[in-house]
């Protein structure tokens, strides 16, 4: 087999087997196809599509690339979640702990933010002495013991989409659905749950800007893990404004914290309890959706579902009492108000431009390895469909550099939209497809 007949193939509108797909996956893995010849592929394939089969056939490879987690050692049914990206996302970190305090066993990985969108790893690094560098056996154990573990994702996890997804980024291939789809899927079929529960995110904030993409991505990816499998749901959710009012990492850990005291915002409220709910019913613990958000909230008043983030705090080098006092989390020096320029209605708030203003506080990097400052970024007062006056403050800006403050300042006023008529609600839950 030669890889530039298999490119002439795609390239000429046709389907590639099963074995050509392994032969390119495991030659690029190995460095015997180099990245031009990738790159070309990637295209045709941007350009041509792939059918339902070779996007499974190109998934199983790459999750057959490098190391499979074995959760087998952990009793019970292991439910993954996994978002798409967004601006002020902190589900994992509210999500995982209820889910835990319900019996649920939470083998999470996750990953560090990049571009607009936070990531869960930067953020629980604001618990000082926090790692989420686990070794696998380490991680196992702490799930047996306690019940959820976060550990960042190994190098040796999907290795083929760690080199693929790095060539895209810079070949203009990214945005394909089956190149999404397997990407993703690649990474939760090598993290070994039994059932994965999907947050595919759309609007202004997402990957996918527009519902009917995510749609047909969530879609593909419940398919991709049936096929494999996993039990799947996929949730559709809005992201055309950040989720809740915090964006930044310990802002967003804060927020985490008072949604596990029940004191959460309205949004982000109801986004953890919808996943938690699918969550609860595909692991078994409950028989329905409705019931299964009733043991939820009483995880969250009867303050074991806190009680499991400070376990896990304290499981990973982090304090127990900083979940119990949020204010010994980073603090930024300047705390300044973003007064509305104009009064009327918030018509729509450019979610990307959010997450690209707490970037220019240092909440984020542009590129990997850089540092992150985790105390910046926004409070949020005033969210799409508020009335605002004139002067009244639309958020609190968390900064430590005078300089990045006046440049994200104006940023974040760019991205709100304020006119005379009142804009309709867009739904939080835009649909579950299982
Ligand atoms: N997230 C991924 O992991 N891969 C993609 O291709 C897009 C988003």
């Amino acid at each position: 087999m030669r890889m530039y007949d298999l490119i002439l193939k795609k390239r000429n509108g046709g389907t590639l087997t099963e074995d050509e797909i392994t032969y390119m996956i495991d030659g690029y893995t190995r460095e015997e196809i180099p990245d031009y010849q990738m790159a070309a592929m990637m295209m045709a394939i941007y350009f041509v599509g792939m059918n339902d089969r070779e996007t499974l056939d190109l998934t199983q490879a790459m999750a057959a690339s490098g190391d499979r987690l074995d959760l087998s050692a952990i009793p019970g049914i292991k439910v993954d979640k996994h978002s798409t990206g967004g601006v002020g996302d902190k589900t994992s970190m509210a999500l995982g702990p209820m889910v835990a305090a319900c019996g649920i066993p939470v083998a999470k990985m996750s990953g560090r933010g990049l571009g607009h969108t936070g990531g869960t790893i930067d953020k629980l690094e604001s618990f000082p002495g926090f790692t989420t560098d686990l070794a696998e056996e380490q991680f196992i154990r702490q799930v047996r013991d306690i019940g959820i573990a976060i550990m960042g994702q190994t190098a040796d996890l999907a290795p083929a989409d760690k080199k693929l997804y790095a060539l895209r980024d810079v070949t203009g291939t990214v945005d394909n659905l089956s190149l999404i789809a397997s990407s993703i899927m690649s990474k939760k079929l090598a993290a070994g749950a039994d059932a994965i529960v999907l947050d595919v995110k759309t609007g202004s904030g997402a990957f996918m800007k527009q519902e009917k993409d995510a749609k047909a991505l969530a879609r593909e990816m419940v398919s991709i893990g049936r096929r494999a499998g996993r039990a799947m749901v996929a949730v559709i959710s809005d992201m055309d404004q950040p989720l809740g009012q915090a964006v930044g990492n310990a802002l967003e850990v804060k927020e985490a914290i008072s949604t596990l005291r029940g004191r959460g915002p309205e949004d982000f409220t109801e986004l953890c309890l919808t996943l938690g709910s699918q969550m609860l019913v595909c692991g078994g613990k409950s028989s329905s959706p409705v019931e299964a958000r009733e043991m939820l909230l009483e995880a969250v008043r009867s303050g074991r579902a806190l009680e499991k983030l400070a376990d896990l705090a304290e499981a990973q080098g982090g304090r127990r009492e900083d979940v119990y006092h949020p204010e010994h989390l980073p603090q930024a020096s300047i705390q300044e108000e973003i007064p509305a320029p104009a009064s009327g209605y918030i018509r729509r708030i450019l979610c990307d431009e959010v997450g690209m203003s707490s970037l220019i506080l240092g909440g984020g990097r542009e590129k990997k390895g850089d540092p992150v400052d985790l105390a910046v970024g926004f409070q949020i007062y005033k969210k799409a469909g508020d009335y605002v006056e004139k002067g009244e403050p639309l958020a609190v800006m968390h900064a430590n550099d005078e300089t990045k403050a006046a440049a994200a300042r104006e940023r974040f006023l760019n991205a709100y939209e304020i006119g005379c008529e009142q804009p309709e609600k867009r739904p939080l839950i835009v649909d579950i497809i299982k």
